[in-house]
């Protein structure tokens, strides 16, 4: 069974979670925590290389004050408690977006158990967090920008390969396998660059309710999935995939 290397997932529907038991959204939030343990779980003892997850998007600082104040209190206790374990189980923890839109002492924890994990190779997590993919390729631009600039590089010499370089997971295979749950159907400003060939899977179950079965479902399905890359079936056949 071809398994996916790398795991994208839109953590969708926690404050629709609560709210159909009367709750407050931030109850949702604290409740995709868990599903966020169990996910990782799965993947590292199944083999998964990388697991992208979606935390906050660069449009989540516009919810309520109440709302991000909560998700951001959350990070923090979720930062302080869970990078030790995840260290002990080999998994190096990785943040991609504008982290300076954080205050302090959650950035210093990320880049605490950025240095904590960095060694680890059983499973590498990334955690978007204040990320959009346009802001993604906006940053990169940027740095290409600069280095034209000062004289470092031509603009003829730019191609996909160096775009890429500067993109957030440059060091990550593109993901193979994004999932949403929560029913909608898009992306959402998730990872816009990186997923030009990644097979798509969506579920109407809510982000906390996600666990190993549908998981497992949304792997059963991929590994039925041609992809071709742009290619006949043909082609592929006569050159099967390394
Ligand atoms: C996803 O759940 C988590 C974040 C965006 C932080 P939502 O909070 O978007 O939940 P719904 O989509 O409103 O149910
Ligand atoms: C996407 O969910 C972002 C995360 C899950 C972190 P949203 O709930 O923000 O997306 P929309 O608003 O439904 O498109
Ligand atoms: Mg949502």
């Amino acid at each position: 069974m071809t398994l996916p290397k790398h795991i994208a997932i839109i953590m969708d529907g926690n404050g629709r979670w609560a709210e159909r038991r009367g709750r407050p959204r931030a109850i949702g939030h604290r409740a995709g925590a868990k599903a966020v343990e169990t996910t990782v779980a799965f993947c590292r003892r199944n083999g998964i290389e990388a697991l992208t997850l979606f935390a906050f998007s660069s449009e989540n600082w516009g919810r309520p004050q109440d709302e991000v104040g909560a998700l951001m209190k959350l990070f923090l206790g979720v930062l302080d408690k869970e990078v030790a374990k995840m260290h002990q189980h080999g998994v190096r923890l990785r943040f991609i977006g504008d982290r300076a839109r954080f205050a302090r002492e959650i950035r210093e924890r990320m880049e605490k158990a950025e240095a904590l994990t960095a060694g680890n190779d059983r499973l590498h997590l990334n955690i978007a967090a204040s990320y959009g993919g346009r802001q993604d390729i906006a940053f990169a631009t940027r740095a290409l920008a600069e280095d034209v600039a000062a004289g470092k590089l031509k603009p003829q010499d730019i191609d996909e390969d160096l775009v890429a370089q500067r993109m957030a997971l440059a060091d990550v295979p593109a993901p193979d396998l994004f999932i949403r749950t929560g029913g909608d159907h898009r992306v959402s400003n998730f990872l816009l660059w990186q997923l030009a060939y990644t097979e798509l899977w969506f579920t109407d179950v809510l982000w906390p309710d996600f666990d190993e079965k549908v998981l497992q479902r949304a792997i059963d399905d991929f590994a039925g999935r041609e992809r071709r890359f742009g290619l006949t079936a043909a082609q592929l056949k006569e050159q099967p995939a390394a």
